[in-house]
């Protein structure tokens, strides 16, 4: 195969037809508001999914100049791609990794979930030759990765062996962001007896997290070390907490008019004819489609921001085109830039409206962001 293929897309320095923009200074705010919620905790920040669709390298370095204790990733590739992106701080990778790849987040010196007893023996005879700091995932309710605490008595001799690489212990809360504080709390009893039985297997890790930001912004931190905040990261949040923080959305999702055309009364827009113009308007074409991550189940729903307005996202979003309906005495022309994710929080077409839209979350609309995107970012 031609290597050449295989390279990223180049794009031309003047073509930002769809730009995220990314403020990197509002980033390292809402880590200070993060910190102070937090009692000054230390924090491992999580950019996961490519900084949740943000940019991981750029946002990792800001975040880590910042003073976040260090960074948190879903798996292996993620972790390396902020090290050959410069990144030195502490990476945790959260997804746990087979004993085979340990040699190679050794040699980039990340820093392992242990995410169940399956691997215990492998990693105890490869660790000595391949050093690297653990964190053990316990199960306290989320049911997906961790030791069960049923299983602890189990694993204890195995994990007595590992205890020279371990460094925390780290649950997750299935439920920080209801107001029923019931089962979080729950879920922080069986941490603390987890924690307990470990201690008196001579097992006590420097570190304890439980808390993503909702734990954060809702108090449920008890006697962590750490936290590890994601979204709020980001400025964005589910909860009035987070508002009432005044955490600052960091990213803008912005695309020029690639076409604008008059059309009359009765025009149909877009596959399956879905939108038919009431009267006579402009019909704007933006090169941002459900390829860009723009949530397909936005067409006939969305809005986006122009000149201080909103107008409405008309016809179906195809694969790389939207279409937006403008009355005639708009001035709109190709080139006019239209904002399709604002900043503002209260705006009608935020991350936080337009995922309520959908009934998803924020954290859907950013991570399937794509790659393909032009990220621009300023501090
Ligand atoms: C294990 C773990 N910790 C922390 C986080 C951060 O969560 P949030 O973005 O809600 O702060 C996540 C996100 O999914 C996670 O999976």
């Amino acid at each position: 195969m031609n290597e050449q293929h295989l390279e990223p897309l180049k794009r031309h320095p003047e073509g930002r037809a769809l730009c995220a923009e990314v403020d990197l200074g509002r980033i390292v705010r809402n880590l200070g508001r993060l910190r102070t919620a937090a009692a000054g905790r230390d924090i491992w920040g999580v950019v996961k999914a490519n900084g949740y669709g943000h940019g991981a390298v750029p946002v990792g370095r800001a975040l880590a100049e910042g003073g976040a204790h260090g960074l948190a990733v879903s798996n292996l590739e993620e972790g390396l791609e902020l090290r050959q992106g410069g990144i030195e701080c502490p990476i945790l990778v959260l997804g746990g990794l087979r004993p085979e790849a340990l040699p190679a987040a050794s040699a980039e010196g990340l820093t392992i979930a242990v995410v169940g007893p399956e691997h215990l023996a492998d990693y105890a005879r490869i660790l000595p030759q391949h050093p690297v700091a653990l964190h053990l995932k316990l199960d306290t309710g989320m049911g997906r990765f961790g030791l069960l605490p049923s299983e602890l008595g189990a694993c204890m001799t195995g994990l007595q062996r590992l205890a020279p690489w371990i460094e925390g212990a780290m649950g997750h809360f299935a439920t920080s962001d209801d107001p029923d504080q019931g089962f979080a709390l729950r879920q922080r009893r069986t941490f603390d007896a987890c924690l307990s039985q470990l201690s008196e297997a001579g097992i006590r890790p420097a570190q304890r997290h439980h808390g993503n930001s909702d734990a954060c912004l809702r108090d449920l931190l008890d006697q962590d070390t750490h936290v590890r905040p994601g979204l709020a990261l980001f400025g964005l949040t589910t909860i009035p907490e987070g508002r009432a923080l005044g955490l600052e959305p960091a990213l803008e999702l912005v695309a020029e008019v690639a076409r604008v055309k008059v059309v009359p009364a009765g025009t149909t827009v877009g596959y399956g004819r879905t939108f038919v113009a009431p009267q006579p308007m402009q019909i704007a074409t933006l090169a941002c489609g459900y390829a860009d991550g723009y949530r397909r189940d936005l067409g006939n729903r969305g809005v986006v921001g122009f000149a201080g307005r909103t107008f409405p996202v008309v016809g179906r979003v195809s694969m790389d085109y939207l279409t937006v309906a403008l009355p005639l005495d708009v001035p709109v022309a190709p080139g006019s830039p239209m904002t399709l994710f604002s900043a503002d929080p209260a705006a009608p077409h935020s991350l936080e409206r337009m995922a309520q839209t959908l009934a998803t979350i924020p954290y859907e609309l950013t991570c399937a962001l794509h790659r393909r995107i032009t990220r621009r970012f300023s501090v």
